[in-house]
């Protein structure tokens, strides 16, 4: 059984739907249950996360930051100990435990990183850059300028992630996933303007106005670090990643 969490959300939902393709079993864990398939789980109400575990082989796990500290991985990982899960494959994000400017970036998810590398379950981490799917949520506010992104199709996210769950041959690994190039945040709304027809909506924005949490890393990313490919979907896949126009043909022109 795999427990799928952030299951209404971008990656969790598509790996739900590949290993429920696949004929897999598959919970999938949402603070508001509908489907078939769906099991209540809140990561701040910690019996509902035992009750989600029972039975399960291994977890995709996927968190939003809540608190300075990874309160949710944490009281994961306890839980899925109790219930004697074997393997978790964790969402990161690329930068994670990079310095620059002085600080470590992506503190919370580091921490959350190492909890699972030191957890005694078997793991894999998926750090990827900025998901193409950014773009549909308008207006889109570029604070990293012209700066390139090697951004990725979450689709590609989500394979890695059902491959590195259903098979043991990616434990220990920590892949940062990316896009085959790299694009600045005007040239993703221009590709996807002209597919859909309607230009994007981008608001320039200043790293200032972000909270201090996240500043480091934008500023990282305007110095162009996350222009950076790598060829982890490739190795994990055995294909390319899927290139940005091509994701804006296949999804993002019908979900603008
Ligand atoms: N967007 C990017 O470019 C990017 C790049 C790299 C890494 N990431 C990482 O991707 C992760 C996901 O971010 P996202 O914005 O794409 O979110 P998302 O996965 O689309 O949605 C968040 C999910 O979290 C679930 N959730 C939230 N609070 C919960 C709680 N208390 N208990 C149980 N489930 C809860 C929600 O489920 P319900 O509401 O159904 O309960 C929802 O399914 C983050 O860790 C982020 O750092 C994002």
């Amino acid at each position: 059984m795999f427990l799928i969490t952030g299951a209404t959300g971008t990656t969790g939902g598509l790996v739900r739907k590949l290993l429920l393709d696949r004929g897999e079993p598959v919970r999938s864990m949402t603070r508001s249950p509908s489907r078939d398939d769906d099991v209540h789980g809140d990561f701040d109400d910690p019996s509902t996360l035992v009750s989600a575990l029972q039975g399960v082989d291994a977890v995709y796990l996927v968190t939003v930051p809540a608190t300075p500290t990874p309160t949710h991985d944490l009281a994961l990982l306890a839980a899925a100990r109790t219930a004697g899960v074997r393997r978790i494959v964790r969402l990161s994000a690329i930068g994670t435990g990079e310095r620059f400017g002085g600080e470590v970036l992506g503190a919370w998810h580091l921490a959350a990183d190492d909890a699972v590398r030191g957890s005694g379950l078997e793991w894999t981490i998926l750090r990827p850059a900025s998901f193409a799917t950014n773009l549909l949520r308008e207006p889109v506010y570029n604070l990293t300028g012209d700066a390139g992104h090697a951004v990725i199709d979450p689709r590609d996210i989500a394979a890695v992630a059902a491959e590195a769950l259903t098979t043991s041959v990616h434990r220990g690994q920590l892949y940062t996933l990316t896009g085959p190039g790299a694009l600045s945040i005007p040239e993703q709304a221009a590709i996807l303007g002209e597919v859909r027809g309607r230009p994007v909506d981008v608001v320039d924005a200043e790293p200032a106005t972000v909270d201090p949490t996240w500043r480091g890393s934008v500023l990282w990313a305007r110095a162009g670090h996350t222009a950076r490919v790598t060829d982890d979907v490739t190795r994990v896949l055995g294909r390319p990643a899927t290139d940005f126009a091509r994701w804006a043909h296949e999804v993002g022109r019908h979900l603008s």
